[in-house]
């Protein structure tokens, strides 16, 4: 069979097929179906700081109409994981350690201001998921954007002694 192997933003998978950020990654049961299934990586569901939010418990999409409200499009209404974040950071830890040759990223949206971000950042980063969590929230769609681009930026990589996890250190 060929070899699909990517490299992407250092982090190494068996292939370029990643789950995005969603229901279909938002727990462990999920998450282990697809990588079961052969899914090379995924991106867990949003997380945010607890108490988790409460979301929309109706349908999961909102349609955009035009002028002649014919539909245009649809916008997500779902918002970020409803569960606790202690839950998912030890899923996260469980999936990451059973299937430990897949990309693993955990997205979070934070209050943008440091506090935050240099509290939960690292108990991200602790789980062993790949590479530094503020990273996969540093996209454009994302609230909390410009915060983790900075974050990011002030931010270097190195491995763990203990357990060979990486994780991230602010800059000197
Ligand atoms: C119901 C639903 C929930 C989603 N939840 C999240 C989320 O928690 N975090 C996130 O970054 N993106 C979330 N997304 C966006 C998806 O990760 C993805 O970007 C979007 O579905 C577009 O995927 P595509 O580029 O493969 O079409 C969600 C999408 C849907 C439909």
């Amino acid at each position: 069979m060929a070899d699909l192997t990517t490299k992407f933003l250092g982090i190494t998978s068996p292939n370029p097929f990643w789950l995005a950020s969603a229901p279909p990654t938002d727990k462990a049961y999920n998450v282990n179906r697809a990588f079961e299934a052969g899914w090379g990586g995924a991106v867990w569901k949003t997380l945010g700081e607890d108490p988790p939010i409460v979301n929309v418990n109706g349908p999961r999409y909102g349609a955009m109409h035009g002028n002649d409200r014919r539909v245009l499009g649809f916008n997500n209404i779902e918002l970020i994981t409803d569960r606790p974040l202690g839950t998912n950071l030890e899923e996260v830890r469980q999936i990451k350690r059973d299937w430990p040759d897949r990309a693993l990223i955990v997205s979070v949206m934070l209050p943008m201001n440091e506090e935050s971000w240099a509290k939960y950042v690292p108990m991200i980063e602790d789980t062993g998921a790949d590479g530094p969590s503020s990273i996969s929230a540093a996209r454009t769609a994302c609230p909390s954007a410009a915060w983790a681009r900075r974050w990011a930026r002030c931010r270097s990589t190195s491995s763990s002694p203990r357990t060979g996890a990486r994780s991230t250190h602010a800059c000197p």
